[in-house]
């Protein structure tokens, strides 16, 4: 018989499934640091549009192997920051929520995306509050997280929540370093496993010292199961993540992130954006999800 111990010990992690997705990407042909509206840019730094290049085409190229499905937007000469497709909206059902940006640097990316969106079937509802897409929004299970306290205003959480008509919770992020929801929070499994047949139950990521107080007390009470990542690898852009459900892409540099993801049976998959990190950006801002019909 089994002793406590042993029990323990052999306790398998749960079986994971991968779920197919489909993404929005954007070349970053022009990308470069010109301007600075986060700590991450210094436009006195060189940059490489060449290797950032690249970088990024080994993230498309994995999503490829993975199963998903990745569409492209036309990047535009005069807007660096493009290729943060996360931004460029929020999109569930069909329904594309465009964004409104905070700086003018990247007001102009607004109308590209609104367009692409209704030239590719969505039915796009036009924002009058500012928001930055899926920088600030993650769907987990039912819900909408919201974040604030940088980019997008309250004002847009009410908003998404009537385009939407379903629960927001409003987070508010504290550190400049993480000015964008997904930079401190990674969506694991945005589906409760009853509605896909698999054991998962929706599930998050998150580094708590992104958050104030309050927040921080409404993450540790609706996810008790989430895994809560180290200041370190919340400092590597960790967190800015791509999930399936099974495979989590990640940054190299989030060492223990990895390992706590394997330890939960998830697969962690490295891609280095070395270069995109230098416009504050991972992964995940590289990652707009195209949600359709259901
Ligand atoms: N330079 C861009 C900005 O500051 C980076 C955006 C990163 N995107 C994200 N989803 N976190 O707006």
């Amino acid at each position: 018989m089994a002793t406590p111990e042993t029990t323990l010990s052999t306790a398998a992690a749960p079986t994971r499934t991968a779920h197919r997705r489909r993404y929005l990407m954007c070349r970053p042909e022009h990308f470069t640091v010109s301007y600075k509206i986060n700590p991450w840019m210094e436009p006195a730094k060189p940059t490489d549009t060449a290797r950032a290049l690249e970088q990024w085409q080994k993230l498309h190229d994995l999503y490829l192997e993975l199963g998903h499905e990745v569409e492209l937007i036309e990047p535009l000469p005069d807007y660096p920051d493009m290729v943060y497709t996360a931004n460029g909206g929020f999109l569930i059902d069909g329904i594309a929520y465009g964004p409104k940006f905070r700086f003018t640097e990247r007001a102009g990316e607004a109308p590209a995306f609104i367009q692409w969106f209704a030239d590719n079937g969505f039915d796009v509802r036009e924002p009058v509050e500012t928001n930055e897409g899926e920088g600030d929004f993650l769907l987990v299970g039912d819900t909408i997280l919201a974040g604030t306290g940088f980019r997008s205003t309250d004002d847009s959480h009410r908003e998404v929540g009537e385009v939407f008509g379903r629960e927001v919770v409003s987070l508010t992020l504290t550190d400049p370093r993480f000015y964008h929801l997904d930079t401190a929070i990674a969506v694991l499994d945005p589906i409760e496993g009853t509605e896909n047949g698999g054991p998962e139950k929706a599930n998050i990521a998150y580094l708590p010292g992104a958050f104030d107080e309050a927040s921080q007390q409404i993450l540790a009470e609706r996810y008790p199961d989430a895994i809560r990542v180290a200041d370190e690898d919340g400092a590597v852009f960790g967190l800015n993540s791509a999930s399936d459900g099974y495979n989590v892409i990640i940054s190299p540099r989030a060492k223990g992130f990895e390992q706590q993801l394997r330890e939960r049976g998830y697969n962690p998959l490295t891609v280095d954006l070395s270069e995109l990190l230098l416009g504050g950006g991972g992964i995940k801002c590289c990652t707009l999800e195209l949600r359709g019909k259901r």
